[in-house]
């Protein structure tokens, strides 16, 4: 089983982007260690990051193509305004899972309380930090047994 882990605009500054808030992982070690918890469980974790929109959507088409068996996707500020992402996330048969290091609808920026992607999703998790994450794992894990 292999699993996509897709993270957008400004999470390459996790560690040092209010940490109150993200917590103190930069990405590299949330990266490994979602690679070796999927290890744990006998998954495949591919992890991807940038800071250009078009880029989160060319790893969303690839994950249809290479019938990957998920993908999770924190587009950072773009879930907020993204018709694109939404979009690409509609048109692929891949199951899609929306994460967040912290709660969208309990931040204090109202723009946070709106997810566009969140209908095409399959399911989302936020507010945990790296344990969104896992739990997004957990959930494809038990979409596909
Ligand atoms: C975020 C929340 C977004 O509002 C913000 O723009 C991010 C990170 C999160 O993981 O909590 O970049 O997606």
């Amino acid at each position: 089983m292999t699993i996509y882990i897709v993270n957008g605009p400004n999470l390459n500054l996790l560690g040092i982007r209010d940490p109150k808030i993200y917590g103190n992982l930069d990405l590299k070690t949330l990266e490994e260690s979602l690679i070796q918890y999927g290890k744990t469980k006998n998954i495949t974790v591919q992890c991807f990051s940038s800071n250009h929109e078009g880029d989160l959507i060319n790893w969303i088409h690839d994950s249809h193509f290479k019938n990957t068996d998920g993908l999770i996707i924190n587009p950072g500020a773009l879930t907020h305004y993204s018709y694109a992402i939404r979009d690409a996330i509609e048109a692929v048969k891949t199951p899609v899972v929306e994460v967040h290091l912290s709660d969208i609808y309990k931040r204090k920026e109202t723009f946070r309380h709106t997810s566009v992607i969140k209908a095409v999703c399959h399911a989302s998790f936020m507010g945990e930090q790296l344990k969104s994450y896992q739990k997004a794992i957990d959930y494809l894990l038990n979409l596909t047994i």
